[in-house]
This record gives structure tokens, C-alpha cells and sequence, in this order.
């Protein structure tokens, strides 16, 4: 039998409690310490948990010798410090998105797990969705035929965060899907935002992403939206597939139409006509697990194993580059932002 992993979990609010919860629901692993800043966060953690060592100081918890791997689930503006002591005391890391809030952090995040031989892991926690799983089947198949375009609606009223805007909220969690669909990061980005809500950041986004191949993504996030939205689509020449993350009953709809340009006359190349296809719609039947257990348990499997994940450091750093350019374009008011290349405005 495998030995149980002690687990630190830093950082206790509205999402850390959830990797609480789910390793200690874990056979081979143990939550050994949380730590969180704020007294009543691990008030409820020693209240529900009870066992779990409780503490304030993140450097000292990502220490202790009983802690085997570290979850850092603060505020976005710490990540980077925290995993960074934790790299350093060689412990597995799996790091919430978005790694951190620079490319030039994520970089340096990389290399260091590298130079120390650590596993570090981001969690993408959409790509540990079945639902998400299965529509990267159709696009790697035959079935959806060519990929035209993707897109992505994330709305609702809040909640509003304080550390990041709506974007660096919201528009991660889409672009690590459009990112491991299409096994690639975009080329450019051209964004713009709004701030409707006064809180002097963007409540309100919309980003276009250029991928290889011609490939066209869109991302509408907002924090100020009252119609909760939840949906990604993937349009083909054969199949339209749609992910709705709020329908339990039908994650994933598949609409087998589509249409192709087809040349009717090879000697004229000016002539095309549309072929049409109109076929069924179906509801694949999905297995129910959740997202963030399955998360939990690859980065267990990964530590045994120490296999690469599938949402490591390397495709944490990519989305981080991609939201560099967002920042960017939305400060030059929507104009083409190349991503990782020190997010020029492409043309300049
Ligand atoms: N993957 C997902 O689906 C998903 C969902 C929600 C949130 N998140 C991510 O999880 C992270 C946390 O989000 P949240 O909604 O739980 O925020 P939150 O504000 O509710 O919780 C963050 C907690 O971190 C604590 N904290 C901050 N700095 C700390 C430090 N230096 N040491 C110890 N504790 C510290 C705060 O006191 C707070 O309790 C964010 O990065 C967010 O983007 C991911």
C-alpha cells in the first residue's frame, strides 16, 4: 500500500475549504495543517476538520516535516510568494489559478521547480471536468470535422473580488479549456473592458483570441450580469458542441450540423457551394465525478508516480502570458496584443 500524503492547504476561504474537505475524503492522503490569515476561516476549518493542525504563517506550515505536498489556494497576489517557499522547501505544489500574476513570476516559478527537482501543478480545474474531457474527444476526432471557432460565456452578479477584475477572475478557467482542447496557447488577443460597477477595475470583458490554423476564440466574462451564464461552444464544420456547466441534466449537447464550403467546379477555383448537414442532437451520457477530487487525485498520482501533470507549471505560465496580453490590449483599448512576446501590440 502507497504511503498517505500529509497535505498543507494554505489559504481557507470560499474555495481552499473545498481542498480540505476533498483530501481528507482522500484514502491515501492526510490534511496535516491550514493556515489562512483571517481567525474565523480556521475557526470553521478545527470546527469541521478536527485533527488538523490550524496556524497563521505560511512559511513555517509549508515546512513542517509532516507536510509531504502544499496547496496554496490564497488571494491571487500571493501565490507567487507562497509556492516560491514551498518550491524552495522542495515540496509538491499544486498552485490555484492563475499561477501567479505575472509571466515573469510563473517563469520563475518554472524554472525554480525545475532546478529543484519539484513537481509544481496549477489548478486548471475545469480540464479535471468529464464533461470538459469529452468534448476534447469530439474535437480530437473525426466528428466535429474542422474547427471553425470556439467561445465562452462567464456571467453573473459576482462575486466581485477585491485582489484581481473580472478577467483575471473569470477568464483564466476559459482559456486553460480553449488551451487544452486545441493543444496550444493563442497567438494574440485583442480585449476590451468596462468598469460599470465604480470599483476602479474591470466588472466586464471581452477578449478575442487567435490561435493557430485560423482558429477564433471569444471570452465575455462579467461580475454584472443577473443571468448566470456558464457556457462554451465549439463550433466544427460537422458538429457544434456546447458545454453548459449549469444544465446537470445535459452537460455536453452535441449538434450534429454543420456546414462546408465545398468547390463545385475544379476548373473554375472561384466556385464554392455550402453542403449543409443537419443531423441529430445528442446528450452523451457522462459519468458524474467531481471536478476538484479528480484534480486532487492526479496530483496524488502525479507525486507516486512523478509523472508530468496534465495542468503543470507550463500551462499554468502559458495562461498567465495569455492574461499579460489581455491586460495590455484592454490598455490599448482592444488593439492585438501578441501573447509571450513581451506583449507587443501586433503591427508596432
Ligand atoms: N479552480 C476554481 O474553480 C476556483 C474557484 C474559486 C477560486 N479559485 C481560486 O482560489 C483562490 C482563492 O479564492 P477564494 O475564492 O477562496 O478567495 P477567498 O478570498 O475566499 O480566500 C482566500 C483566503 O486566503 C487567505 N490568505 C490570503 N493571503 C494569505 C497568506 N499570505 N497566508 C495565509 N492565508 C492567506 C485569506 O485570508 C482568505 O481566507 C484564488 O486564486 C481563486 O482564483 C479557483
Amino acid at each position: 500500500m502507497s504511503k498517505e500524503i500529509g497535505v498543507a492547504i494554505i489559504g481557507c476561504g470560499y474555495w481552499g475549504i473545498n481542498y480540505v474537505r476533498v483530501f481528507s475524503e482522500l484514502p491515501n492522503a492526510r490534511v496535516v495543517v491550514a493556515c489562512d490569515q483571517r481567525a474565523e476561516r480556521l475557526h470553521e476549518v478545527g470546527q469541521r476538520f478536527p485533527g488538523v493542525v490550524l496556524t497563521t504563517h505560511a512559511e513555517e506550515a509549508v515546512k513542517m516535516k509532516n507536510v509531504d505536498a502544499v496547496v496554496v489556494c490564497t488571494t491571487a497576489t500571493t501565490h507567487f510568494d507562497i509556492a516560491r517557499r514551498s518550491i524552495l522547501a522542495e515540496k509538491p505544489t499544486l498552485i490555484e489559478k492563475p499561477l501567479t500574476r505575472t509571466a515573469a513570476e510563473s517563469e520563475e516559478l518554472v524554472h525554480l521547480a525545475e532546478l529543484h527537482g519539484v513537481l509544481i501543478m496549477v489548478g486548471h480545474t475545469f480540464i479535471y471536468n468529464p464533461a470538459i474531457e469529452r468534448v476534447k474527444e469530439y474535437t480530437q476526432s473525426d466528428q466535429l470535422g474542422q474547427m471553425y471557432y470556439l467561445y465562452a460565456r462567464r456571467t453573473n452578479l459576482g462575486p466581485i473580488r477585491q485582489d484581481v477584475n473580472a478577467l483575471w477572475d473569470l477568464a483564466p478557467h476559459d482559456i486553460s479549456i480553449f488551451n487544452y482542447w486545441l493543444d496550444t496557447k493563442p497567438d494574440w488577443v485583442s480585449a476590451v473592458g468596462a468598469r460599470v460597477l465604480g470599483n476602479g477595475r474591470e466588472d466586464v470583458g471581452f477578449v478575442a483570441l487567435g490561435y493557430p490554423n485560423g482558429v477564433v476564440g471569444h471570452i465575455h466574462v462579467s461580475w454584472a450580469d443577473p443571468n448566470k451564464v456558464r457556457e462554451l461552444v465549439v463550433v466544427g464544420s460537422k458538429q457544434r458542441i456546447v458545454f453548459d456547466d449549469i444544465n446537470i441534466q445535459e452537460r455536453v449537447r452535441v449538434f450534429e450540423k454543420g456546414v462546408t464550403p465545398i468547390q463545385t467546379d475544379s476548373s473554375n477555383y472561384g466556385e464554392f457551394q455550402l453542403l449543409m448537414r443537419d443531423g441529430d442532437i445528442i446528450s452523451p451520457r457522462i459519468a458524474v465525478s467531481e471536478p476538484l477530487k479528480n484534480e486532487c487525485i492526479h496530483f496524488l498520482e502525479a507525486i507516486e508516480q512523478g509523472k508530468q501533470p496534465k495542468s503543470g507549471g507550463k500551462e499554468g505560465w502559458e495562461v498567465v502570458q495569455v492574461m499579460e496580453a489581455i491586460d495590455r490590449s484592454v490598455e490599448l483599448h482592444g488593439a492585438p496584443v501578441e501573447v509571450g512576446l513581451l506583449h507587443k501590440a501586433v503591427g508596432m
